[in-house]
């Protein structure tokens, strides 16, 4: 019966407002390291249940092939496939866009999620700790980039990074995710540029604390949760659908100009004096 039908329960389940027109991703392919995890998933699921096809990269297949297989039953006919790659690995990632292409046959959205985070002070965090957060989120960006430029040449496709707001202040026992995601800004603000021309945009989504998430359940321990929404100007943590809705916003046409941008989606945290 209609009750069941795929519409009614994407209606239920999609991590997206309904102010969104359906089917705005029709024919569409997009890319997303990190795309199993919270919030790079959350983007996936919006723009999957707006008709895109999507490929999600991350370290283990299993993991990958459970959430590729849950977010496309978001859209009757969606098309979902996880492709193993460590993002630090420069011929990893052109493997797997590579597959991608076998697969859909272009590309023209890309999300660069994936990260590595750990709280530690400095004179804790060997060198090697550093060089690898920073070859996850920075290194591991401009791998992705890479491989996939030549094909969002073709399709006039357009990039967005996941970057943070932690560097905008200072921020204890993260150095050196401070450090990778400021890298991050610096290369969208190059990539925007350099790849302008090829009717590429670049733009950089910069998430607030967002609830329920590997990250914050790491970063912030449950007591600490409440605190933390009255901190905030709109007085509630962040939600998955916060970072998703911001995403298909970016990737619509009605973001054709914008480039170079960071997007700041945090309720207006980073912000706010937390001395006073
Ligand atoms: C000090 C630590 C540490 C810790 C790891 N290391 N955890 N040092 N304190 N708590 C050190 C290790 O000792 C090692 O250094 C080096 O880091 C690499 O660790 P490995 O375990 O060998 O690395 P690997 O298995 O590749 O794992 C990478 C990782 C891990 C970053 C350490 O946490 C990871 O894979 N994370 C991915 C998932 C994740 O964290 N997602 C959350 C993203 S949230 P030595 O010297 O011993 O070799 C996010 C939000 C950002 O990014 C914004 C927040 C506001």
């Amino acid at each position: 019966g209609s009750s069941s039908s795929p519409l009614q329960s994407l209606e239920m389940t999609a991590n997206v407002s309904k102010i969104y027109r359906e089917r705005i991703f029709d024919g569409k392919v997009v890319f997303v390291t990190g795309g199993a995890g919270s919030i790079c998933r959350g983007q996936v699921e919006a723009l999957v249940s707006l008709g895109a096809d999507a490929v999600i990269v991350g370290r283990r297949q299993n993991i990958l092939d459970k959430a590729a297989s849950e977010i496309a039953q978001l859209r009757y006919g969606a098309r979902v496939i996880g492709i193993a790659a460590d993002v630090r690995d420069d011929q990893s990632l052109k493997a797997a866009v590579d597959r991608a292409i076998e697969q859909f046959g272009r590309l023209d959205l890309l999300i660069c999620g994936a990260a590595g985070n750990f709280l530690a002070p400095v004179d804790n965090l060997s060198a090697n700790a550093f060089k690898q957060v920073v070859a996850i989120d920075l290194l591991g960006t401009f791998n992705t980039v890479k491989a996939a430029i030549p094909h969002l040449k073709k399709t006039k496709g357009k990039i967005l990074f996941v970057s943070a707001t932690l560097h905008y202040t200072g921020v204890p026992f993260q150095s050196h995710v401070a450090a990778a995601k400021a890298g991050i800004d610096a290369l969208a603000k190059n990539l925007a540029v350099e790849y302008g021309p090829w009717g590429i945009t670049t733009n950089v989504i910069a998430p607030g604390p967002i609830g329920e998430t590997e990250g914050m359940s790491r970063l912030l321990p449950q007591e600490l949760k409440d605190k933390a929404d009255s901190a905030i100007p709109m007085q509630r943590m962040g939600r998955i659908q916060d970072i998703a809705d911001a995403t298909v916003f970016l990737f619509s046409d009605a973001a054709q100009w914008i480039n170079g941008a960071i997007l700041v989606v945090d309720g207006g945290a980073w912000l706010r004096d937390q001395s006073g």
